[in-house]
């Protein structure tokens, strides 16, 4: 396949957050009636699941009272399928390529304005719960370590396989403690601190669930790649109806989607019955999210703030659940980039199933509008309210006919751009790798990569692809990034370098041969020196 490089010379990297206001003249709530604002964000639930036919599989009794009393979006997408980078997102209103959030290490600064400081700013009562994620720093060492060294030469299985734990009888109802900690917190705050407030509110929690639990019997390090359930949460998923997803044959896979497959340790065989049995673990933490979605409904039906609430229910990606030859996410396909994304309030439509494709950076207009704080200049998104609201006052502005989506983390050996626009996702890439084209409507499983019969659809996205972001320049820009910020951080190290990398989460592959490996890494480090002290390519800072 041809090298493609996008012709115009944007310089969307170096665009700085720059907060400008202007009167929006569409906003017609006074003080007073302002609606509050509850968000509940669970980390990795696969989108499909909130309507029909994935919403057959499990019984989620509380997504389906917001899909009957409010708007269920049918074709919402992650800016980018992994926790920090997606969060940073949904909370800057931008794309993670003008916030250059990379990777789950590097991501916002502490100081960005989130949509959540202009609602207090402009008078809410505001209290954010549970998982936040969206600032740089966190996530462990071989994390980041995996997301820097992705182009290195070497192909290392990083995390566990996945395997499925059954606890408890079936009264055991309370798993993911951490999370009903904070959910009893939320309902709580909902009862005793919102209800008396004078102010309108807004709250957040952000739920850990349904992302597997770490592997305990791989030691420390270990990533999370147990999906664990009691019986009580199992009685709810209808096993007949699992799908077992079908799988190319390796040698027909993507490059780039091998890798994920394999750095994923799932190159193995797997059992139909092993698909089937992950499936449905998975299904049954869904459940259990959605019952903590439903205390804090709850909370505030019993307390008479529901009827002037707004409620936003989502995630910050879904989860593969051995879709593709994989779990987890950090891929374009539906199972990994395709969100829940439901809402309900006052003067907002019923039972609604919206079709126009939305993308998490629409959250942060469409907060500000339902709030009515003036809109914020060069956000990535664009207010859902007039999607949603029985008010004709709005007038119903063109959206964009497509979404973004791109990632640039651990576990994808390239840079990866999705544009979804009509029936088509096309997925590009730089660095010579051959883009995809999928037709959603007829391959649903997304298994025929059409980007050659179809050259004129392939130009056509790619030209509107270029045209939101230089993706070659942006893809040159990372691989600089993680030269260098594995460069400092090896430095950090001295000495210990050595013992260091071969310990991290992928020790077991890497001990096999821990010369040849850091052999490899020099390699790749050389040649940033080369492409650092080229006059055309800045490091990034
Ligand atoms: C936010 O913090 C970063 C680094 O911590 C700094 O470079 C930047 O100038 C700060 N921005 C604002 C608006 O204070
Ligand atoms: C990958 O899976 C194999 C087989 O279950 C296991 O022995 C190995 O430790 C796993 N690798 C990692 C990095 O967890
Ligand atoms: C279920 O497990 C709990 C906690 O271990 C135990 O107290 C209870 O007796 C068990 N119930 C049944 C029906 O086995
Ligand atoms: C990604 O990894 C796969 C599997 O090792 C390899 O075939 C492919 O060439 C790699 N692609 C890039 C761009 O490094
Ligand atoms: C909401 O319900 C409460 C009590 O059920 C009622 O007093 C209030 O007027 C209602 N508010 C709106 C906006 O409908
Ligand atoms: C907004 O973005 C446009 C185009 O990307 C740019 O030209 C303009 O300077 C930006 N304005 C602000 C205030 O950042
Ligand atoms: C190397 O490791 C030792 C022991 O863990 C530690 O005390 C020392 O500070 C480390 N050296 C460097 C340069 O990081």
């Amino acid at each position: 396949p041809q090298q493609i490089t996008c012709s115009s010379a944007m310089d969307t990297l170096a665009l700085a957050l720059i907060f400008l206001f202007q009167f929006n003249g569409q906003s017609s709530c006074q003080e007073g009636t302002r609606p509050n604002i509850v968000m509940v964000m669970s980390d990795a639930f696969d989108g499909r699941l909130t309507f029909d036919p994935g919403s057959k599989v499990v019984q989620l009794p509380y997504i389906n009272y917001l899909r009957e009393l409010g708007s269920t979006f049918l074709d919402a997408y992650t800016n980018s399928p992994i926790c920090c980078p997606s969060r940073a997102a949904m909370w800057s209103g931008q794309f993670v390529h003008l916030s250059q959030s990379w990777n789950n290490f590097k991501c916002l600064d502490g100081n960005v304005t989130t949509w959540m400081d202009l609602l207090e700013a402009n008078g809410y009562f505001t209290k954010m719960m549970g998982k936040l994620d969206y600032t740089s720093g966190s996530h462990s060492v071989s994390n980041r370590v995996e997301a820097w060294t992705r182009d290195v030469q070497f192909l290392l299985r990083q995390e566990g396989r996945p395997v499925t734990q059954l606890v408890g009888n079936m009264s055991t109802v309370r798993i993911m403690r951490k999370d009903w900690e904070n959910t009893d917190k939320a309902a709580r705050w909902l009862r005793q601190r919102a209800a008396s407030s004078h102010k309108p509110f807004a709250l957040y929690l952000g739920l850990n669930l349904p992302h597997p639990y770490k592997t305990e019997s791989l030691g420390p390090t270990a990533g999370g790649s147990t999906f664990l359930t009691s019986p009580y949460w199992l009685e709810k998923v209808s096993s007949d109806l699992i799908s077992v997803p079908k799988w190319l044959p390796v040698a027909d896979m993507h490059p780039v989607d091998y890798y994920s497959t394999y750095t994923k340790n799932c190159s193995g065989a797997f059992t139909e019955a092993e698909v089937k049995r992950i499936r449905a673990f998975y299904y049954a933490m869904c459940a259990e999210a959605d019952a903590m979605l439903g205390q804090v409904i709850s909370a505030l039906r019993e307390t008479g703030l529901l009827n002037n609430t707004v409620v936003i229910f989502t995630a910050d990606h879904g989860e593969l659940a051995m879709e593709h030859r994989q779990f987890y996410k950090m891929s374009m396909f539906e199972g990994s980039s395709h969100v829940p994304l439901l809402i309900m309030g006052p003067e907002m439509m019923s039972g609604l199933q919206v079709k126009q494709l939305v993308s998490l950076v629409d959250i942060y207009p469409t907060v500000l509008d339902i709030a009515g704080i003036p809109a914020v200049l060069n956000l990535s998104g664009h207010s859902l309210l007039p999607l949603l609201s029985k008010s004709t006052a709005f007038s119903k502005k063109e959206r964009p006919h497509w979404i973004f989506s791109e990632y640039h983390g651990c576990n994808v050996n390239a840079s990866t751009y999705m544009l979804r626009s009509g029936r088509w996702k096309y997925i590009a890439y730089a660095d010579g790798v051959s883009p995809q084209l999928f037709d959603l409507r007829l391959d649903k499983e997304e298994l025929h990569n059409v980007v050659l019969r179809f050259p004129h659809v392939q130009a056509q996205l790619d030209k509107l692809l270029c045209s939101i972001v230089d993706y070659p320049k942006v893809s040159k820009a990372v691989h600089i990034y993680n030269k260098k910020a594995f460069g400092d951080w090896r430095n950090s190290l001295g000495r210990n370098y050595s013992l260091v990398i071969a310990n991290l989460r992928w020790h077991v592959d890497w001990q096999k041969d821990a010369l040849a490996n850091e052999r490899a890494i020099d390699k790749w480090l050389y040649v940033y020196h080369s492409l650092a002290t080229s006059p055309n390519l800045q490091v990034d800072k």
